[in-house]
């Protein structure tokens, strides 16, 4: 039969405890989410920062509805690229202090267009092992070559540079890593991509607005290459940017096909990003109580749970086997709390975890009880 291979894999995801189905969610905010009526303390939301539904950022969609309209219309290069565009990417240069900056529709697009329009046939492209699938897929779907370093080993980074010396290497990594919460060694990456004529490519998906003192994420502490971030986790909108140097915004704009060929996004989304952005450089508080929420989890779980050492809002539970994560997740939710489960192949085998975000609308609490429930599970 014609496409049996889709009955099949379902069949094998389900034997495995790896079938993934959606939730619909009625209402959600950093701290509380409501499915099927009921409301849960959410420890799964990305939006970091708790800026989603900030009146400020609401007022500034629709003043920017009101002003450009929902809709760029067109692709930045047609007619797409629109005040509000531009006013946000100067926001941007100025806060990570780079001279230019290009907006696209989304993280997963940025990665996709930046590395594929980088991936010439003297490209060779060294990604961390636990970099997103956006960045491994387009790596190894350019002309050039892809190869996947052990998780932060700058040693294994270092030998490889030496291996490719004469190419044009592009170091690939995450700032903070989106399912371990750990960060790259960035003064190293930096480092390496200099002495080596390489380029350092840092998402930054998950330090924007959490790391550094106004939320500059990576750039806080090295000055790297390229940096890309999404709008979608703790800015509190959509859609992505990518920061860089003037020489490498002008070629994305000529070359890379998901800029080109995409409409710009939502003008109005753009101005809400920007008077978001005003919010993260000022409000400090929110990442204070990142920080201490985030201490009083990993003093206070019970010793039997790794928890991969963190500075962001993402702690990595991991629990091992995919049946025991998903048995904890659900006893977890009769609790009143709600907290995904990760599995295989977002995480290696044996690995699957419950990945807790804490972020700054939590309250200690919450933590006090999130952690109360899983000391006291039946596992
Ligand atoms: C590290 C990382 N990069 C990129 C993306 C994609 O960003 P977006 O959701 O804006 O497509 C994500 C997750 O969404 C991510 O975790």
């Amino acid at each position: 039969m014609s496409f049996s291979f889709i009955n099949q894999k379902l069949a094998e995801q389900r034997a495995k405890s790896l079938f993934r189905q959606r939730q619909c969610v009625e209402s959600q905010t950093a701290r509380e989410i409501t499915v099927n009526g009921k409301k849960y303390l959410n420890f799964s939301s990305n939006d970091y920062l708790g800026l989603n539904h900030h009146p400020v950022i609401n007022q500034a969609m629709q003043e920017g509805v009101d002003k450009f309209g929902a809709c760029s219309s067109a692709s930045s290069l047609i007619t797409g690229y629109h005040y509000a565009h531009q006013a946000l990417e100067s926001t941007i240069c100025t806060w990570l202090n780079k001279p230019r900056c290009l907006l696209y529709s989304s993280g997963f697009a940025a990665n996709q267009g930046a590395i594929q329009a980088l991936g010439e046939t003297n490209s060779v492209f060294l990604l961390d092992k636990l970099s997103h699938a956006s960045l491994i897929d387009a790596a190894f779907s350019t002309k050039g070559k892809a190869k996947r370093f052990i998780h932060n080993d700058m040693s294994q980074l270092s030998s490889l540079l030496s291996k490719h010396e004469g190419k044009d290497n592009i170091i690939v990594s995450e700032g903070v890593f989106s399912m371990d919460g750990d960060q790259a060694n960035l003064n190293e990456i930096n480092a390496l991509a200099k002495n080596h004529h390489a380029i350092s490519y840092i998402d930054d998906a998950h330090s924007i607005g959490i790391k550094g003192k106004k939320g500059e994420g990576s750039l806080s502490v090295s000055p790297v290459d390229i940096v890309m971030a999404t709008f979608g986790k703790a800015i509190g909108t959509s859609g992505a940017f990518i920061a860089c140097d003037n020489d490498i915004a002008d070629y994305l704009i000529n070359f890379s096909r998901h800029y080109i060929y995409s409409t710009a996004i939502s003008p109005a989304v753009a101005w809400a990003t920007k008077a978001s952005i005003s919010i993260i450089q000022q409000e400090h508080w929110r990442r204070e109580k990142i920080e201490e929420l985030g201490a009083l989890l990993s003093t206070t779980l019970r010793q039997d749970i790794t928890l991969v050492p963190t500075e962001s809002s993402i702690h990595a539970l991991v629990v091992g086997s995919a049946a025991k994560t998903l048995q904890l997740s659900e006893h977890l939710k009769s609790k009143g709390i709600w907290v995904t489960a990760i599995r295989p192949p977002t995480v290696a085998e044996n690995t699957s975890r419950l990945r807790v975000t804490i972020t700054s609308l939590h309250n200690t609490k919450d933590i006090n009880y999130l952690v109360n429930c899983i000391n006291e599970a039946p596992f």
